[in-house]
């Protein structure tokens, strides 16, 4: 029977989803991308060398590994060529990657209605990765949009890309955009097709065949609850769902596979974009972390904004995806602070909060209810085993898991794959 685990984001993105992933990836059958696109950014660090992915699966260093881009995706093929050539640079160059034929194509239009809209909200913008996500998974609910596989029948997708420009190109115009030549999109798209077609294929069917066997599968989600279309700080968030429940559309495979959720979770909280964020931190301890956390975009470059642990996002987000560990990330940040804070409520217009209000309006006049916890001073970097860990330290974790529910399996004190202490024995088994 296979082995199934889930990693996903439980707060605002680049909580370490690529380390996660790699370091179960090096003994995993398959690894899946299900939602998003490369407007992902996933850093994985190993024997000195550092890696940064936007679309492809993070299982991509281990040759014996399947990597899967799912029907739930969107894949911009230029990009996915441009991180393969990347790849290869850095002597990537033994790998096994499969893009799902259902997958919705981005194409040159989206970026570029992406960076429009933004401009046209002006301050209330909402600060995107500018990668034409969510103009693709608009077009694709429109039934407007392209898909991987359309590359593999030229007439077919002939056809479909005049009938998408038909629309595009009106509104491209409408907003003083430049509009797009049939002609040179087709030869571009045709070109591409040369260069990527041999890895378009039905991954339903791949992942399907797998799951009936004793393969290790690993579902890799990209950015974070908090950004869930439906769940997230609506509107500033992305257009899919980043949770374990959109693993089995945007896999193609049943729900009833899904029992085994890792919730990766910044020790402390960042945010890169804009929209409230409850426990954010301003001037020199929101600096310090920052810079000890190198909190920087791995696609933009921005600034992340900073913010102490939130449990009230914590147990949310537990509660609709299904976590069953939390994988506590940057542990060694922390180390150095004199006192740490969680965020267990928010305070709003006199009513104590357990859950996130839905609008952005209730959202911004929260206050958190913190606690504070002592800090702890010792390098951890090295640490290998919980027991390892300074009291101080494990106090923090214990308070986490007890305001939570959710029990911590990982503990991550570095961002290197040997960085990487795994207290859940069923984590350790997979
Ligand atoms: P993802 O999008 O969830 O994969 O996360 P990102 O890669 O965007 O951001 C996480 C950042 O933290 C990357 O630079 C990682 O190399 C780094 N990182 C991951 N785990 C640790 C850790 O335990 N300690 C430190 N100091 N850095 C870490
Ligand atoms: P990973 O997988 C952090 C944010 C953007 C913006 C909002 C919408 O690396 O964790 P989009 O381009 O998706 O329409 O932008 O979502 N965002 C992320 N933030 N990590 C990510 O991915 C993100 N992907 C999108 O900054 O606020
Ligand atoms: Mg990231």
């Amino acid at each position: 029977m296979s082995e199934r685990l889930v990693v996903i984001g439980s707060q605002w993105g680049d909580e370490g989803k690529g380390k996660i992933t790699d370091y179960f990836a090096c003994r995993a059958d398959m690894v899946v991308r299900y939602q998003g696109g490369n407007n992902a950014g996933h850093t994985v660090v190993f024997d000195g060398h550092k890696y940064s992915l936007q679309s492809i699966p993070s299982g991509i260093f281990n040759p014996h590994t399947k990597n899967v881009m799912g029907n739930g995706m969107v894949v911009n093929p230029v990009s996915v060529i441009a991180e393969l050539q990347k790849l290869h640079d850095q002597g990537i160059t033994d790998y096994q990657l499969y893009i799902s034929n259902r997958a919705a194509m981005v194409m040159p239009w989206h970026s570029a209605l992406d960076g429009a809209y933004e401009n046209i909200k002006g301050k209330s913008l909402i600060g995107t990765t500018k990668k034409g996500i969510g103009p693709c998974y608009s077009d694709k609910y429109s039934r407007l949009g392209l898909r991987m596989g359309d590359l593999l029948e030229p007439e077919y997708f002939a056809e479909r890309l005049k009938a998408a420009l038909e629309v595009k190109n009106m509104e491209l115009d409408m907003l003083g955009l430049p509009k797009y030549d049939f002609k040179e999109v087709y030869d571009q798209y045709m070109e591409i097709a040369g260069k990527i077609g041999h890895m378009i294929c039905d991954t339903s069917d791949l992942i399907n065949e797998a799951l009936l066997t004793d393969a290790k599968i690993l579902f890799e989600g990209a950015q974070g609850m908090m950004l869930c279309i439906d769940h997230g700080t609506y509107p500033f968030v992305t257009s899919s769902t980043p949770s374990a429940a959109s693993v089995p559309v945007g896999a193609g495979i049943s729900p009833k596979w899904i029992d085994n959720v890792v919730g990766v979770a910044k020790s402390y909280c960042t945010r890169v974009g804009e929209g409230p964020f409850p426990t954010e931190l301003f001037g020199d301890l929101a600096h310090e972390i920052r810079e000890r956390g190198h909190e920087y975009g791995t696609v933009t470059g921005r600034p992340r904004r900073i913010g102490w642990f939130d449990a009230v996002v914590a147990r949310y987000t537990a509660r609709l995806a299904g976590i069953d560990n939390w994988a506590l990330m940057l542990f060694d940040v922390l180390s150095g602070l004199d006192k740490v804070m969680i965020c267990t409520g928010y305070e709003c217009e006199g009513e104590i909060l357990q859950t996130p209000p839905s609008t952005i309006s209730r959202l911004s006049k929260c206050k958190p209810v913190l606690i504070e916890m002592e800090g702890w001073k010792e390098d951890i970097t090295g640490a290998k085993s919980f027991d390892e860990l300074p009291a101080a330290a494990k106090a923090y974790i214990r308070k986490i898991e007890e305001v939570t529910g959710v029990p911590v399996g990982i503990v991550s004190v570095g961002p290197d794959r040997n960085q990487t202490i795994v207290v859940s024995e069923k984590l350790r088994e997979f």
